[in-house]
């Protein structure tokens, strides 16, 4: 499948190549659907720091490996405090120079509605932690449009990502990498627990409120997050270490994060020790 897409240099849904090869491929995590039952990949580091040289690492090489096979790389960040670390070190040698910034397009998962120089802005963040000192093309940073009106904003990135990916009708990108995080209710992106943008099939990208700080957010849907080639769950804390048990070792209980599931991709986590603590295999 990589390969097809490969040879049509061109980064698009992977619906659209499983429908052209006859294939129907539902969610991967069905057990007793006679599909393979597959396993995330987890990785637990000593340290939060250890964690984030780990996604540091984890980011250069995907990107470099794209970037040599196809040419360029896409990624879409997450916010919260547990990613900073990860990203203050991108721009420090030795990774600064390994990684391929200029072939580089970079998105966001969720952003509050904020204007980009609020401290709870995503962007802002990212643009203070290593955006800002980053070679990459000016056009190719996509900051969700924080500052303006949601139900607006929402489109407006939708119509980004289509035009970006070279999407046609239905299709969905497909993201190199997705980073994501966890809050302790298990909410991931800015999809919170039983609100209705958990069951949104269609659109790519919605306007939510909730969270901390409770404002007016826009968040990448499931059917995005699900359709990357690589989910990378980030978290790091002993006050995660419950969640974290709940999503790794329970079936789908409603919780947003156990709706991740990269229908043809792999998942990751990325863990610190006190995260990992009471995982018990
Ligand atoms: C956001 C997020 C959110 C975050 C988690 C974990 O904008 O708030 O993208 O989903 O990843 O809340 O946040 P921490 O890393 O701060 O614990």
């Amino acid at each position: 499948m990589l390969f097809v897409k490969e040879l049509l240099g061109r980064h698009t849904s992977r619906n659209f190549f499983r429908n052209l090869l006859g294939l129907r491929v539902q969610g991967a995590r069905q057990k007793g659907s006679g599909m393979k039952y597959r396993e995330p990949r987890i990785l637990i580091s000593g340290s939060p720091e250890k964690m984030a040289l780990k996604g540091a690492n984890l980011f250069t090489d995907r990107a470099r490996a794209c970037v040599n096979t196809r040419g360029n790389f896409f990624v879409a960040l997450s916010g919260g405090s547990t990613p900073r670390r990860m990203h203050r070190l991108l721009i420090q040698e030795s990774y600064r120079s390994e990684i391929p910034w200029g072939q580089m397009h970079v998105f966001w998962v969720d952003e509050r509605c904020v204007r980009s120089n609020d401290p709870a802005s995503n962007f802002g963040a990212a643009e203070t932690d290593f955006i800002h000192q980053a070679p990459i093309p000016a056009g190719q940073v996509h900051p969700m449009p924080g500052e303006m009106a949601p139900e607006l904003g929402a489109l407006k990135y939708q119509e980004d990502l289509v035009s970006s990916f070279q999407l046609r009708e239905g299709e969905f990108p497909v993201f190199d990498v997705i980073f994501l995080g966890v809050g302790a209710d298990g909410h991931t992106a800015s999809l919170f627990p039983r609100q209705n943008a958990l069951n949104e099939t269609e659109k790519m990208v919605v306007a939510v409120k909730g969270g901390d700080p409770d404002v007016s957010r826009l968040t990448m849907t499931l059917p995005v997050i699900n359709n990357a080639m690589e989910i990378v769950f980030l978290v790091s804390g002993k006050e995660k270490a419950g969640v974290v048990k709940s999503i790794i070792e329970s079936g789908d209980q409603g919780l947003p994060a156990h709706k991740v599931w990269p229908v043809n991709g792999v998942l990751t986590w990325l863990l610190d020790r006190d995260a990992a603590s009471l995982l018990t295999r």
